[in-house]
């Protein structure tokens, strides 16, 4: 396991100098590769990486079609003004190929890592010649995997995978030793707007990690549509990460005055301070009812809203 750098030791000025000449060292004169989802923890490691790097380092966002509303444009935005300019590929039909069918959540985030490591990232460094991957695991991701929690899409080494036999190159993860606060407090140091580094978390698999069963274009579109009605609506209720689940199950509703059996949208809303121990946030009825009638209204086929009222552990704070 990585050694924890807890906020209160982080001295952000030394950490960055660190990782930059770390990164430096180890990728030389080659090419490296940059997954960026717009995330807090991928932006900062985008960051490093071209204060490490400069040119020699391409800086992708994988568009697999699971991602939240207008995501590519507003990354893309975000860092052409920081002045790194991102390659937005378009792999939406071999991410929906892969998870044709598949409801076990494992296999789900299996078929996840396959598609973006082994197919996306191994063709993509095939055609550039680069050898390093960065990406922005953190420690968190590696608990939850190490402990049987929940596979992140994003661990390897821990699990004894090597991923430079796995897929032919290696992966740079200069935020490891960091919890999500200690991200932040990077990610301010760097220069990174507020509107980046105070981004609540989204997980690597996207939606596919919040559509019960098995995910479908339609069933994406739907779960993105409450997403932004929830984002909204909680943007300032201080909460660290709120979401939209759409569940397979179908309740009974009506429409127009006729019978509808719909589709249940679940919102969570945590408190938490790095994602181990969560609480649902107390909302205010009105702001419940308020997401309630919006999402009923807004996305097609949706009948029932629910909130949930139970704490991780024993939840977990995405849905699969
Ligand atoms: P869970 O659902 O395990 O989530 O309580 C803990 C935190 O991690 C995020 N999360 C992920 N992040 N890859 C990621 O990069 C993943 O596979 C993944 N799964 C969950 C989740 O959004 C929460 O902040």
């Amino acid at each position: 396991m990585p050694k924890e750098i807890t906020l209160k030791e982080l001295n952000t000025d030394l950490f960055i100098a660190e990782k930059v000449s770390e990164i430096k060292s180890i990728v030389g004169d080659g090419m490296a590769i940059n997954a960026l989802s717009g995330g807090v923890d991928s932006s900062v490691v985008t960051m490093l990486g071209h204060k490490a790097l400069g040119n020699q380092l391409r800086t992708v966002f994988v568009e697999n079609g699971l991602m939240r509303e207008g995501e590519a444009e507003q990354v893309v935005g975000f860092f052409k003004k920081l002045g790194v300019t991102v390659e937005v590929i378009d792999a939406r039909k071999e991410f929906f190929d892969a998870l044709k069918g598949i409801t076990n959540p494992e296999e789900k985030r299996e078929a996840i890592t396959q598609t973006f490591y082994r197919k996306v990232f191994g063709r993509i460094v095939k055609e550039s010649g680069a050898k390093y991957l960065l990406q922005g695991t953190i420690l968190t991701d590696i608990d939850e995997t190490v402990a049987g929690i929940k596979r992140q899409h994003n661990v390897f080494e821990q699990l004894g995978i090597d991923p430079l036999t796995t897929f032919g190159y290696k992966i740079i993860e200069p935020l490891v030793q960091l919890r999500k606060e200690g991200v932040r407090k990077t990610g301010k140091a760097l220069g990174l707007p507020a509107a980046l580094f105070d981004r609540i978390p989204f997980p690597g698999p996207a939606f596919a990690a919040r559509v019960i069963g098995a995910v479908t274009p339609e069933k994406v579109e739907t779960v993105r549509k409450a997403t932004v009605i929830v984002e909204r609506l909680l943007k300032n209720s201080g909460a660290f990460q709120y979401l939209a689940i759409l569940h397979e199950d179908r309740v009974t509703g009506m429409r127009d005055g006729k019978r509808d059996f719909g589709q249940q949208i679940e919102i969570r809303c945590w408190d938490s301070t790095d994602a181990r121990k969560a609480t649902p946030t107390r909302l205010s009825f009105d702001i419940l009812g308020k997401m309630g009638s919006e999402i009923v209204q807004n996305v097609p086929g949706v009948v029932s809203v629910t909130y949930n009222i139970t704490s991780k552990p024993p939840s977990t704070i995405e849905a699969i």
